[in-house]
C-alpha cells in the first residue's frame, strides 16, 4: 500500500492505477461498517484508493471536530489487511487554504432531517466529497446507508456536476446487538452504550407494524417516538417516515419509504434508519 498525502503525488500514482478505480471516503477510526465498503471497492474495482480526512467543514462550531477519535497506525494497517493500492491522507491546508472560498451546496435533499439539525453540514460534505472526486477521479464512489441522507445528497451533486463515477450505496453494519457501527458508539458508556440499542428497536417495531399492516406514515412515526419514549437516557431529535429519494416528509398511506431518527444520548448524537417497502 502506497501511503500519499500531497494531491500532485496522488494525480501522479492515479495515472498508474488500472481500470476501474474505487473510492472509499472516511474519516478514519475505521470499524467494520467501514472495512465493508473498502472490501466491496476490492471485490469490485481493479484499483482502490481510501482517505482518513476529518473534515473540519462538516462539523458545527457546537459539535466534536477536536475530539473527534482519531487512530492512524490502526487505520493505516486496516487498510492495508483489506487490500487499499493507495491511501491518501489529504492535507488540512491543502484542501483548505487560507484563501479558500468556493462551496458546492446542493439545495432541497439537504434541507430536511439532518440539515435542518446540523446548519451547513451538508454544505461541508458536499465540497470535500466534490474535491476528494476531482482529486481522485474515481470510477465508482462508496458510501454507506447509514448515513441515508449523505447518500441522498451524494448521489444529486454526482448527477446535477456530472461527475462521471458511480455512486454504491453499501448496507448498514451493525453490531450483534443490532446497534449500528459509528465512530461516536466510543463516546457512550456502558449505561448509554446500554440505552442506545434504543434506536434499532424503534426502527425494527416500525418496520414490524408496517408488516403487520399500518402503513399511516404518522402511525409509523408514533411507533418510532412511543419506542423512543420507553428509553429515559434517550433524547430525540427527530423521527422521520419520508420519500427514499426527495426526503420529504410522508403522510397518509406509504407503500415504501425511509424511516430514521435521530437520538441525543447524554452528549452523543447517534443516527439510524432503514428502507421499509417494496424496493
Ligand atoms: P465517516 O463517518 O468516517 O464514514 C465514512 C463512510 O462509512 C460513509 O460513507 C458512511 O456512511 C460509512 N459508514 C459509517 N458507518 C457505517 C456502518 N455502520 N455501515 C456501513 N457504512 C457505514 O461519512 C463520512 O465519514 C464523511 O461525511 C465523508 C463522506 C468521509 C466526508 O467527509
Amino acid at each position: 500500500m502506497n501511503t500519499l498525502y500531497l494531491i500532485d503525488d496522488l494525480q501522479a500514482a492515479r495515472k498508474k492505477l488500472a481500470f476501474p478505480v474505487g473510492l472509499v471516503p472516511t474519516m478514519g477510526y475505521l470499524h467494520e461498517g467501514h472495512i465493508s465498503l473498502v472490501r466491496r471497492a476490492r471485490r469490485e474495482c481493479a484499483s482502490v484508493i481510501a482517505t482518513i480526512f476529518v473534515n473540519p467543514t462538516q462539523f458545527g462550531p457546537q459539535e466534536d471536530f477536536a475530539a473527534y477519535p482519531r487512530d492512524l497506525p490502526r487505520d493505516l494497517a486496516l487498510f492495508e489487511q483489506n487490500g487499499v493500492d493507495i491511501a491518501w491522507l489529504p492535507e488540512q491546508n491543502e484542501m483548505y487554504p487560507p484563501d479558500f472560498q468556493t462551496w458546492v451546496n446542493v439545495e432541497d435533499v439537504t434541507q430536511p432531517l439532518e440539515g435542518k439539525m446540523r446548519p451547513g453540514h451538508f454544505r461541508g460534505v458536499t465540497t470535500i466529497v466534490a474535491k476528494l472526486f476531482n482529486a481522485a477521479q474515481p470510477d465508482r464512489a462508496y458510501f454507506g446507508q447509514k448515513d441515508a441522507q449523505q447518500a441522498v445528497v451524494i448521489r444529486k451533486m454526482a448527477e446535477d456536476l456530472n461527475f462521471p463515477i458511480e455512486i454504491i450505496i453499501c448496507p448498514t453494519v451493525r453490531e450483534s446487538d443490532g446497534l449500528a457501527m459509528s465512530s461516536r458508539n466510543v463516546y457512550l458508556d456502558p449505561a448509554q452504550r446500554q440505552a442506545a440499542l434504543v434506536l434499532y428497536k424503534s426502527l425494527k417495531a416500525a418496520h414490524e407494524a408496517f408488516i403487520n399492516g399500518i402503513n399511516d406514515a404518522e402511525q409509523l412515526r408514533l411507533v418510532m417516538s412511543d419506542t423512543i419514549s420507553q428509553e429515559p437516557l434517550a433524547k430525540p431529535q427527530y423521527v422521520s417516515c419520508a420519500n427514499p429519494e426527495t426526503l420529504e416528509e410522508l403522510s397518509g398511506p406509504v407503500s415504501r419509504a425511509l424511516i430514521s431518527l435521530a437520538v441525543v444520548i447524554g452528549k452523543t448524537r447517534l443516527i439510524d434508519n432503514l428502507l421499509i417497502g417494496e424496493v
